[in-house]
Formats: C-alpha cells, structure tokens, sequence
C-alpha cells in the first residue's frame, strides 16, 4: 500500500507555519508517495493551496480526513484537543512536542497508541540538536531587528540608531551567550556597524566566535563582573544563554537593570527557558514590550512566529530529511538513521522511550532495546 503523509493546518493560536513545504511535496510524490495537504493549511506562511496541488499534493478539507488517511502526520505544534480524537494507533506524528513540560499531552499521547517523533530532541552526531538550530537562527537575528526598532522614540526607546551616522558613534549591544542566537544576533549588529561585545562561559566557542565575526565585534568571557560592566553602558542587551535541559541562569539582577541607561532595550531571547534577565517575563507579539526601571524589555517566547513564512522554509529545510526516512519504512527507517536520530522517539504504542520525558513524571522508561516493530 502506497503510504500516505498528512499535513494538516496549524490550529494553535498565532501559528503560521506549515509542517512541509511545496518542494518536500514535489519531492515525497516523486518518490511514489501521496501526500494529503489540508486547505489553507499554507496560508500563514504564504504558500497558497495551487501552490500545493502544483507540487503533487492532494487537498483535503478537513482535518479528520488527514489523520484517517495517514500513516504519518507531519506537523509543526503538538496536538490539539481537538486533534486528540482523531489519532490513530501506529499512526507517527512528526512535530514539536516538548512533552516534559506538558503532563496531560504526555498522558493523552500514551493513550493514543500513536508513535510521537519530536523535533526537538532529535540529536546529530554532535549532540545539537539540529531541528532546533533553525529557530534559533531566526531568533537570534530577530532579535537585533526589533532592539533596533524598540531603540527609537517612539517605540519608547533611547532614540538611537543602531548603525550610528558618519560622526556619531554606534549603539553598543551585549549579547550574553554565544551559541546558535548570539551567534547569529553579533552577525547582524556587527553588520549594521553597532559595537558588540559577546560573553560565553565556553573559551573554545569564544575562540571560534573571534575568528569567524568581524573586528566590530570583541568576545568577553562571561562573569557576573564583566557582564556587569557593559551591560551597564549598552543600549542594546540580548539575552542568548542555555544550559541544555535546565532553567536559564541570570546573568542580569534587577540591580543591574536599575543602572541601564534610560530607554535602553534588553531582548531576552532565552525567555522560553525562563529568561537570563531576573526582570523578564514571557510577552506575545501582540504586546510585546514593558518597561521596568525606564529600561524597555521584550521577551517573546515565539519570536519565529512573526516571520512566519522565512521559519516555515527555514524549518522544513532541516526535518525533511528525516520526514523522507520515515516516510520510506515508517519507525523502522527512521530508527536506521542512528542512535542520535533515534533520540527524537519519545512514545510509541503507549510506551515512553525518552529518558527525559519519562523522567519528568516519574513514568516508566523503556530503552529502545524493548522495541518491537510490528509491522512497520
Ligand atoms: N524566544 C524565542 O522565540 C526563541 C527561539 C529560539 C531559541 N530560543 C532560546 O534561545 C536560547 C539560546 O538558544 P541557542 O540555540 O543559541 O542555544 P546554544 O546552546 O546554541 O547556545 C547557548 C550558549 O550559551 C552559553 N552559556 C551558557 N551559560 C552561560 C553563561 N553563564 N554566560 C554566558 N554564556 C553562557 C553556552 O556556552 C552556549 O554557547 C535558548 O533558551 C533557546 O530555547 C528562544
């Protein structure tokens, strides 16, 4: 039998993306695969249905015909309440599902009999985790664009502009963590002319980021005394830490943010992990910013959600390769991409094979060595 991948439309609030794009369409029906693509599924991201249907899709109208239908379900977000009863047993759901945060999606997932493949915690060789990466790459050049745009009057900022004029010095930016989003913030500020200055508490990756970033651009290594002292002085700090599986440290005390410079703009990327700046909490895109000691905070825990159709691509570009393994001899295939790969397994037929996740509510783990493939 032919095997059918679904994509059905995002239902979560202010959720652009699509789980597959027209080229991976074009690609899966090339391969003698058919691909169901629910309408306006796209919409948010740009793409329209004739776009689709170019490609190779077959359009359904409505989700339950996507998750009838499907052997595999490529999505972006977990599921939905809604979505919940139309799972299928042995059915692979490939998307971000974050279940150590979320008890009841993890109960209702075992529950299910579905096999959940989660993007986030797919490994390559090197232990990064490359479904991730992409986010972080939009984020962190985000990140300067709406600093620079919260430093003008009337967004409530200082009035300064990043670049600086012939005559006028550049803003001064911090970037407080050196990984995927502070790597990719000091790209952008350095080329906008800003002065920037990078912390990491790593000396191998501050090598690496004095190598490969241009002399606008100086590595610092991260204390609580050096951060201190610029951040005090800048007008643009961007919060880029993570310590993988654990809250993010603060590096910013609210008494440091006390000192900052009036209307100065602290943009906390790291929020989603709790944020690296004691005074941040989560913020939407619909209202974005506050204000705390004259100092203007924005912490957008979805900041890829604003740029929807750039993050779609971005996102696709990096999980088709692996939705193409599943898709050609579903887990089994998969599970061949090797052990790193292999870490993107969290449940399958009622049972957890993520160390993590089964940590997180004391849940019994089972190693993929107890793994039978019927079937499949
Ligand atoms: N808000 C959003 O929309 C959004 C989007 C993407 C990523 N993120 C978040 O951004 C954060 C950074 O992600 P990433 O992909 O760049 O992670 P990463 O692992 O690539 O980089 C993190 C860096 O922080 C450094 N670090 C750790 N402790 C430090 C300290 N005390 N001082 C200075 N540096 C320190 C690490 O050495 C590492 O280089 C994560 O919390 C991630 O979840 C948020």
């Amino acid at each position: 039998m032919v095997t059918t991948i679904g994509v059905p439309k995002e239902i979560k609030e202010d959720e652009g993306r699509v789980g597959l794009s027209p080229a991976g369409v074009n690609e899966l029906v090339r391969l003698g695969y058919r691909v169901l693509v629910e309408r306006r599924a796209g919409l948010g991201s740009g793409i329209h249905d004739a776009e689709f249907e170019t490609a190779g899709a077959i359009l359904a109208d409505l989700p339950a015909q996507i998750y009838a239908e499907s052997g595999v379900v490529a999505k972006v977000k977990e599921p939905l309440q809604s979505e919940i009863p139309l799972l299928r047993k042995g059915q692979i759901i490939f998307t971000f599902f974050h279940f150590a945060a979320d008890r009841e999606l993890t109960e209702v997932m075992i529950e299910s009999g579905a096999t959940c493949i989660a993007y986030e915690t797919i490994e390559d060789g090197a232990g990064r985790l490359p479904l991730l990466t992409p986010m972080s790459e939009v984020a962190g050049r985000m990140a300067v664009f709406e600093g620079s745009k919260h430093l003008e009057s009337p967004s409530g900022g200082r009035g300064v502009l990043i670049s600086g004029v012939p005559g006028v010095e550049a803003a001064q930016v911090v970037i407080l963590g050196g990984g995927v989003v502070g790597l990719n913030a000091a790209k952008i500020a350095a080329g906008l002319g800003a002065q920037v200055a990078i912390f990491d508490i790593n000396l191998e990756r501050l090598r690496y980021l004095s190598d490969v970033l241009p002399p606008n651009v100086i590595t610092i290594y991260s204390t609580p005394y050096s951060i201190r002292k610029k951040v005090v002085q800048a007008d643009l700090v961007i919060g880029a830490v993570l310590v993988h599986g654990d809250k993010a440290p603060i590096l910013v005390r609210r008494e440091d943010v006390a000192r900052m410079k009036e209307g100065a703009v602290i943009v906390d990327v790291a929020v989603d992990q709790g944020g690296c700046v004691e005074t941040c909490r989560p913020t939407t895109h619909s209202k974005p910013t506050y204000r705390v000691d004259g100092v203007l905070h924005y912490c957008v825990a979805n900041m890829p959600g604003a740029v929807a159709r750039t993050s779609t691509f971005a996102l696709t570009n990096a999980t088709f390769p692996y939705l193409k393994a599943i898709a050609k001899d579903g887990l089994r295939s998969f599970l061949a991409l090797g052990e790193a790969a292999a870490k993107g397994l969290n449940i399958h037929r009622g049972r957890i094979y993520h160390q993590g996740v089964a940590n997180a509510f004391q849940l019994r783990h089972h190693p993929l060595s107890e793994l039978t493939l019927i079937g499949s």
